[in-house]
């Protein structure tokens, strides 16, 4: 398996190259398992860039960020927290999951995503100016967005977004069989099963399932478990808890999958 095997859904990395050109941050948006993270270490390859990727969450420091004194053998000593390496090296910084820092952690980023390109380590009584290799990338996850967390104006319109969705059934029938060296013909199945269950998301209310868990259940079958058993495991477990729901997602995964006993 190639940890950087990309399919394009449409203009995403013609518009990356763009913003990298130009030396401006992106922000890409899209649900669970559409291919973020799969794009960015793409991108950095084809770049040439490393990516350093930091999972973002509550308790996120902009010391966590940008780094700290530290105490080695006895003396106090500077370093670098994974951003500051990023601007330092002039690689691809990858905050992921950004909604979920502290805007107060965040405010360090602004004067890397403005003209100035540069990062302020007030404690180190330092700055360093990025490279023009050096890009910023962050995600979020609309569907996750409540009031209470949210990305400030100021910062969104920062970015070049790149919205991403799941892919178009022949091409995630593709990444299927990419990724998990699985029958065509099951590929086909499994992608048919979630695209009916996204289409009736109005009905069910939750993320829909994602190219991630199709890719888990392929790779069951791949391992000799049968269809219905992979879905149920990796495709309709995840999604709902509810006894309702989960008996109209079975029926819904009986009528595409083979295999499935009569009910
Ligand atoms: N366009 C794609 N090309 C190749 N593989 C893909 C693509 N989209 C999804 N995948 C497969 O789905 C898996 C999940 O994708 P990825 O981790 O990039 O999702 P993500 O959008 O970053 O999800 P999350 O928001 O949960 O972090 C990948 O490991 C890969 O197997
Ligand atoms: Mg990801």
């Amino acid at each position: 398996m190639n940890d950087d095997l990309y399919f394009a859904g449409g203009g995403e990395v013609q518009l990356f190259e763009w913003a990298y050109a130009q030396h401006m941050p992106v922000m890409l948006t899209g649900p669970t398992g559409c291919g973020k993270t799969r794009f960015v270490e793409h991108m950095g390859h084809l770049l040439g860039r490393q990516v350093i990727t930091i999972s973002c969450h509550d308790d996120l420091t902009s010391a966590d960020l940008v780094g700290r004194f530290m105490v080695t053998g006895g003396d106090v000593v500077w370093t670098d927290g994974p951003l500051t390496t990023a601007v330092r090296t002039g690689a691809i910084c990858y905050l992921d999951e950004v909604v979920e820092a502290r805007h107060d952690s965040l405010a360090i980023l602004h004067s890397l995503t403005d003209h100035r390109r540069t990062l302020y380590l007030d404690r180190a009584n330092d700055t360093v100016t990025a490279p023009d290799t050096f890009m910023l990338v962050s995600s979020y996850n609309p569907a996750y967005r409540s009031s209470l967390k949210d990305l400030k104006p100021s910062f969104r319109q920062r970015f070049v977004t790149v919205p991403m969705r799941y892919l178009p059934a022949e091409r995630e029938v593709d990444v299927v069989v990419a990724e998990s060296g699985v029958e065509r013909a099951v590929a086909e199945r499994l992608v048919r099963c979630a695209v009916t269950i996204r289409d009736a998301d109005d009905v069910f209310h939750f993320e829909p399932p994602s190219t991630r868990v199709l890719v888990a259940a392929a790779r069951l079958v791949v391992a000799g478990a049968g269809e219905m058993e992979a879905a149920q495991a990796c495709i309709l477990a995840p999604l709902s808890s509810d006894g309702a729901i989960h008996d109209g997602l079975h029926e819904i995964a009986a009528a595409h999958l083979s295999g499935a006993a009569p009910r």
